[in-house]
């Protein structure tokens, strides 16, 4: 049988390997015969994985002692760990969704990556409408270190509310991606986003809690009528950076069961299309927040 994947004793790393998408992806790369080096903060229970590496991904120094363990050669990056920024603040939820992603394709997976090699990175259908969004990301994404991301990025984490990290973090690395695709694609390296739609991961109650209702979440997932499950969007993932995928580069691929089509043909509304920066809907957002969080702990909820 031939070996269409192309997985076999290929090194691959995965970020938020502990749960939801990351940690079926690091199920499926075991299966495929590839050597996964699995980073998360919490513990991977994943059986026949090369090695754990317990790092907080919103940390500098965890990333580069993270990557003092993994080998010289890598074939194959899943970015993958992310916050909702519901119970993060919004300079961790921006560091861990982008920054640290941004750190490590520059640093680690440039120089340890040779031809052949492949690049996914998750975003979400929260960061589709970067392309139109391209001024406000331009800043961030021409960054070169992570303390200069801090600098541009510090009033906004000081003002903005850290769910609106989630929505500007993901476009950053979706034009981020773009932007590596075509940089390493001078050397031959592939670089692909997957964007998810609603997902049954250990994100699930943050997202619920923010759309008020568990059908409020099943809206988001297009016609399927239900919530993706974690092995839905680790076989896109799986899929782009295999040699399936050779001539894949620079791919938002949308997994959201026709969701943005729906939008697209005007048949729903995109509450995504709005400014993540913008000072006064940030602060309008943020009043809102406080309301509905203050109503909420007045009706008896817990937060
Ligand atoms: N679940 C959804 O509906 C949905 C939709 C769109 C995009 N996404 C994205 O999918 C990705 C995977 O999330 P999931 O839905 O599987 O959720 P999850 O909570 O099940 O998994 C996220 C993983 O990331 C890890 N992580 C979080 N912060 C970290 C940090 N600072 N350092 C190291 N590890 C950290 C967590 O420990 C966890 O194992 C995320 O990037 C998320 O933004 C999720």
């Amino acid at each position: 049988m031939k070996d269409y994947f192309g997985y076999k004793d290929k090194i691959c790393v995965v970020t938020g390997a502990a749960s939801g998408m990351g940690k079926a992806t690091v199920e499926m790369l075991v299966d495929l015969g590839a050597k996964v080096y699995a980073i998360d903060m919490n513990e991977c229970n994943v059986d026949w994985i090369t090695k754990f590496i317990k790092c907080d991904l919103s940390k500098k120094e965890e990333i580069d002692k993270a990557f003092s363990e993994i080998p010289d050669h890598i074939d194959a990056f899943f970015g993958i760990a992310g916050l909702s920024g519901a119970k993060t603040d919004y300079r961790t939820t921006f560091d861990c969704n982008y920054t640290a992603n941004m750190y490590i394709t520059l640093n680690y997976l440039k120089n340890r990556m040779t031809k052949g090699g492949s690049i996914v990175y998750c975003t979400s259908t929260a960061g589709l409408e970067w392309k139109k969004f391209k001024k406000e990301q331009n800043k961030v994404v021409n960054c070169k270190t992570w303390e200069e991301v801090q600098k541009v990025t510090e009033k906004l984490a000081n003002n903005a509310p850290s769910t609106f990290a989630y929505m500007y973090s993901k476009r950053c690395l979706s034009h981020f991606a773009c932007m590596q695709a075509v940089e390493l694609g001078k050397v031959g390296i592939r670089v692909n986003n997957v964007l998810p739609g609603s997902t049954n991961t250990g994100m699930k109650q943050e997202f619920q809690d923010m759309v008020g209702s568990e059908e409020g979440l099943i809206a988001e997932a297009g016609l399927a009528g239900r919530l993706a499950n974690s092995e839905e969007m680790a076989m896109p993932m799986v899929f782009l950076n295999s040699e399936m995928a050779t001539f894949i580069s620079g791919l938002d691929m949308v997994v959201d069961f026709s969701d943005t089509c729906l939008k697209e043909l005007k048949l729903k509304k995109n509450l995504e299309a709005i400014s993540a920066t913008n000072p006064i809907i940030c602060m309008i957002a943020k009043k809102m927040l406080n309301k509905s969080a203050k109503n909420a702990l007045n009706s008896g909820k817990e937060e």
